[in-house]
């Protein structure tokens, strides 16, 4: 008797039981010689790929083909993968039955899309300490967008709110992070989900910093939208989501248009498909979808309550051993005792944020962020950068000039950061402060970015085309 290959291929596979990740033992070489383990401070930026999810995708790469349209039976396996994804993903985010689940690129990408679904004339509103791709998608559709001033605290966020949708009642969705890139608090979804639908407005969650480290329930918190990104959900592999209320997905004008996204086109007329599929057009992402969703049971299945405890803890450490660095300056936007995920974001003067993440790189192998992470009102008020001083910046670049802008070195933790992680951090900033750089550094005329002069550090050799 012959086996069936099909069959066995399809069975659930195995839930590894730990989440290891991929590279993650990989060394990397320092400008001084010699090699060391990449420390990877940099999860809020993306997260590596779960080793869960590598060895699913690559289970199921043989049976990849196009979906919805194929009659053979890869195309259907690869269909009924695509859709098992959605389901996967409305799951995850506790999702209702009557949601509509659309696939998309990242967070970004389901933000201008649910802008794009605005009804006419629909106004938005949105805190000015938002990362941009929830800060700008508004005002460019036929919405309108308006800022509230950054608040102090969770409690001033919810009045502010409160007194603001008093004041206009007319405003129809209420934007906010569900936890801050840059100062990693946790923001009360709950008190402001609730205050929206009091003063008859929607409300759409943010949760590309918040879904890798914290449980989230639509249902239960009553939330309308959420976008994520799988990008930093360990699922490196281009695909996101926007879940939510059907109703407006359904009356507005499709996302993309073009193949899938219709049930029927003459000359002179197209009838466009409703739910998923109408802001869908094209060949979907579909090792994407899946990549995102096996990472969302696999950490479903070890236990986000779980990995939430582990990380807030974690997350307290880093806080308090790195306000240890002498001269360390370490930003929040509210008061110290405030939730917050594992974020930390500061500056050690005199060092240029970009020269300071150069130096952790080269001669240390840390990778951190530096810059204004896509959250530049929030940057300028961290750091007290005045209008005038802003008004110079705005008027050098429109010049074409590129002047060194401010900024911050960010370190962020996920799965498999360690205290010893953190602690290697803060020696290599002690160390930093105590005896400064042991190279020499010059600003890359290309990137406008400090990097290491010279640079002798080999890069590995891959299968691939690298522009260097
Ligand atoms: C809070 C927040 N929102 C949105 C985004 C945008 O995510 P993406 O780049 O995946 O679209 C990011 C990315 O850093 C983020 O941190």
């Amino acid at each position: 008797m012959t086996t069936n290959p099909i069959a066995e291929k399809s069975a659930p596979a195995q839930l590894h039981p730990h989440l290891d990740l991929v590279g993650s033992d990989i060394e990397v070489p320092l400008v001084s010689g010699g090699w060391r383990r990449y420390v990877n401070l940099d999860y809020a930026a993306s997260t590596p790929a779960l080793v869960e999810v590598a060895a699913r995708l690559e289970a199921f790469l043989p049976y990849y083909s196009s979906v919805h349209r194929g009659a053979g039976i890869k195309s259907q396996i690869s269909t009924a993968a695509y859709e098992g994804a959605r389901e996967s993903l409305r799951e995850f985010f506790h999702g209702r039955p009557t949601d509509t689940v659309v696939i998309t690129r990242n967070t970004t990408d389901s933000m201008n899309l649910l802008a794009s679904c605005l009804p006419g004339g629909a106004k938005a509103v949105a805190f000015t300490s938002e990362h941009h791709a929830t800060l700008l998608p508004w005002g460019h559709t036929q919405g309108s967008i308006q800022y509230l001033t950054m608040p102090k605290s969770a409690g001033q966020a919810i009045s502010a709110l409160g007194e603001y949708l008093t004041e206009h009642p007319d405003t129809a969705l209420v934007a906010v992070t569900g936890a801050s890139n840059v100062t990693g608090e946790v923001w009360p979804i709950a008190e402001l989900t609730g205050l929206a639908h009091e003063h008859g407005a929607r409300i759409v969650v943010d949760a590309a910093q918040m879904a890798p480290h914290l449980p989230i329930d639509m249902t239960s918190l009553d939330v309308d939208y959420l976008a994520a990104s799988g990008h930093k959900l360990y699922a490196p592999y281009g695909a996101g989501v926007l879940i939510g209320r059907a109703d407006w997905l359904d009356s507005a004008d499709a996302y993309l248009r073009g193949g899938g996204a219709v049930e029927f086109v003459t000359p002179s007329e197209v009838l466009w498909s409703s739910g998923a599929s109408r802001h869908e057009a094209g060949s979907p992402n579909v090792l994407g979808a899946v990549a995102m969703a096996t990472a969302c049971e696999t950490l479903a299945n070890f236990g986000m309550e779980r990995i939430a405890a582990e990380e807030i803890d974690l997350a307290q450490y880093a806080r308090r051993r790195l306000g240890e660095v002498p001269g360390i300056e370490v930003y929040r936007l509210w008061e110290p005792e405030a939730p917050r995920i594992g974020v930390v974001t500061f500056n050690l003067p005199p060092y240029d944020h970009s020269h300071l993440a150069a130096i952790l790189s080269a001669e240390f192998g840390i990778g951190v962020r530096h810059g204004c992470f896509c959250a530049h009102p929030l940057i300028l008020e961290l750091l007290n950068v005045s209008d005038d001083q802003a008004a110079t910046f705005r008027a050098e670049l429109k010049a074409g000039r590129r002047p060194r802008l401010p900024g911050a070195v960010r370190m962020s933790i996920g799965i498999g950061t360690t205290r010893e992680d953190i602690d290697y951090l803060v020696a290599s900033l002690t160390n930093i402060v105590e005896h400064g750089t042991s190279w020499t550094y010059a600003i890359d005329p290309t990137t406008g970015e400090f990097a290491p002069d010279p640079d002798p550090r080999p890069w590995p050799s891959l299968p691939i085309a690298l522009a260097r």
